[in-house]
């Protein structure tokens, strides 16, 4: 199992799971100073503003980046770390995504095929293609195999 990586600078700590990245791009998209999969040190907080760190982050579909505002000034939630606390205050959400996976938000349990519990929290892709590599996280392979979702299919 890949580890967990942490990237500190002033006023943020950020967090990059590998295990549940679905490759969206979004993040390069969003911040390409701050991340950049060209480095050996993809991620480079230190490049913006936390306040610009952290709303990139907010936009990560799969919930493998993180972040812990550090500076007591900018701790106000952005838009979508106060929607993920109202969704966890409502219990968890599962939404479809166009040609992609299940994007959980919320308060859950994940449980494996044995029950046994798989440690998450926040938000998560999960696998509907069958095609993924990580069952159960989607690992972006839905692109790959030409998954359509099925409203897309039957228009
Ligand atoms: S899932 Fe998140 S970390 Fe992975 S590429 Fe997309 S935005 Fe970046
Ligand atoms: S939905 Fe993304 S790999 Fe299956």
């Amino acid at each position: 199992m890949k580890p967990l990586q942490t990237y500190t600078a002033p006023g943020i700590t950020v967090t990059f799971d590998p295990q549940v990245c679905v490759h969206s791009a979004v993040c390069l998209a969003a911040l390409p100073a701050v991340f950049d999969v060209r480095r050996r040190r993809w991620v480079a907080p230190e490049a913006a503003a936390a306040a610009d760190v952290a709303a990139a982050i907010d936009r990560c579909p799969s919930g493998a980046l993180k972040y812990v505002m550090t500076d007591a000034v900018t701790t106000a939630p952005t838009v979508d770390a106060a929607r993920d606390s109202a969704a966890s205050e409502a219990g968890a959400r599962i939404q479809a995504s166009l040609n992609g996976p299940l994007l959980l938000q919320g308060d859950y349990e994940l449980l494996d095929e044995a029950g046994a519990p798989i440690p998450r929290s926040g938000r998560l892709a999960l696998c509907r293609c069958g095609g993924t590599g990580n069952q159960p996280f989607c690992d972006g392979s839905h692109a790959r195999v030409g998954f359509k979702s099925r409203r897309e299919a039957a228009g």
